[in-house]
């Protein structure tokens, strides 16, 4: 490669169901995560190179981003000596997400998933040679552990068969082939803590050892449900994660609680909700506030009317739905 070139990838965001929450150096987890990567929450990124000395510039939606640039910058000091060649050229990056920001959409995720691709793309104008998925999900990981997922479509694991790069799950139950996700937004301030200081947080967690222990018990019971089609076991481990994850948050040192009122009004509407009317939805939760509603394709009328009915004077935006789909 010697001249310019401008590579372009899109990724999908993914939502944790068994969360990452530690993890050991260099971005290792300490327990095994399931996730489900989106369909419609997405980042594309555009890589331009052209001779000259070695700079990037990263561009986040048309407008310049230094603290982007800096964690770009400590991922390509993070990569192996396959991609030394990078450093003979000048760099602009330009990306883009299709959902706004602090919203509960992992814009990480997608973002390293994305430059993964664009490096990829890079690598083979360079030397011609293709990387496997396994190295694209290694070299996502590097950049941000959940990013891994994300260059895997419906559920994908991570930290169980490898802890070096995420792998799909296979023998997806009829009823887990299509799940969706309807995102209530209770507010978007943007996150009190960042994933960074959370990992951190757990390595002297006095829950630490039970943390590990719970979420590798989760992560069987889960892929059972999933292989099995159970939405009960399903609903209840997701759940369970989601309140582990904020519940740790709650009693690290120092404690953060990231939900808000309505957050808990919500969680008690969807569990009266679905035992009135055995619907199958359940929620989980990122880093932060705003509700994940997971529901299956037989439930979807039920979800809407109970969305229209009980949800909207909650949200301080307009719902974003989206699903992810297993072709396993
Ligand atoms: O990938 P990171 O370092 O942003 O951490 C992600 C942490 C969670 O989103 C809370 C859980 C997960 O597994 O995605």
């Amino acid at each position: 490669m010697s001249k310019n070139h401008s590579v372009t990838h899109k990724a999908c965001s993914n939502i944790a169901l068994i969360k990452y929450w530690g993890k050991l150096p260099i971005q290792l987890p300490m327990n095994p995560s399931l996730s489900l990567t989106l369909t419609n929450s997405l980042t594309q990124t555009t890589w331009e190179v052209s001779d000259g000395e070695f700079k990037i510039d990263v561009y986040f939606e048309d407008e310049i981003n230094k603290s982007f640039q800096n964690k770009i910058q400590s991922w390509l000091d993070k990569l192996d000596s396959r991609f030394e060649f990078l450093k003979s050229y000048t760099h602009t990056i330009k990306t883009n997400n299709t959902f706004p920001h602090s919203t509960g959409i992992a814009s990480s995720a997608s973002a390293f998933a994305a430059l993964s691709k664009c490096l990829a793309s890079l690598y083979k104008l360079e030397t011609d040679q293709d990387l496997e998925i396994e190295d694209l999900s290694h070299l996502a990981r590097l950049g941000s552990g959940s990013a891994c997922r994300s260059l895997l479509t419906g559920f994908s694991h991570w930290g169980y068969e490898s802890q070096e790069y995420a792998s799909p799950l296979k023998n997806v139950s009829d009823k887990f082939k299509k799940l969706n996700d309807a995102i209530l937004i209770v507010s978007t301030e943007a996150k009190k803590v960042s994933s960074s200081v959370g990992h951190e947080l757990m390595m002297n967690h006095r829950f630490k050892d039970q943390r590990v222990k719970t979420a590798n018990y989760n992560f069987i019971r889960l892929k059972k449900a999933i292989f099995e089609g159970d939405f009960d076991i399903f609903s209840q481990v997701v759940e369970d994660e989601a309140m582990m994850l904020h519940a740790l948050m709650m009693t690290s040192q120092p404690n953060f609680c990231l939900l808000h009122p309505n957050s808990l009004i919500l969680i008690e509407k969807i569990k009266d909700y679905r035992l009135k009317n055995k619907v199958e939805m359940c929620f989980t939760l990122d880093a932060g506030p705003n509700i994940h509603l997971l529901y299956t394709e037989e439930s979807k009328v039920d979800v809407e009317n109970f969305l229209k009915t009980e949800c909207k004077d909650l949200l301080v935006k307009d719902i974003i739905f989206d699903y992810g789909e297993s072709s396993f």
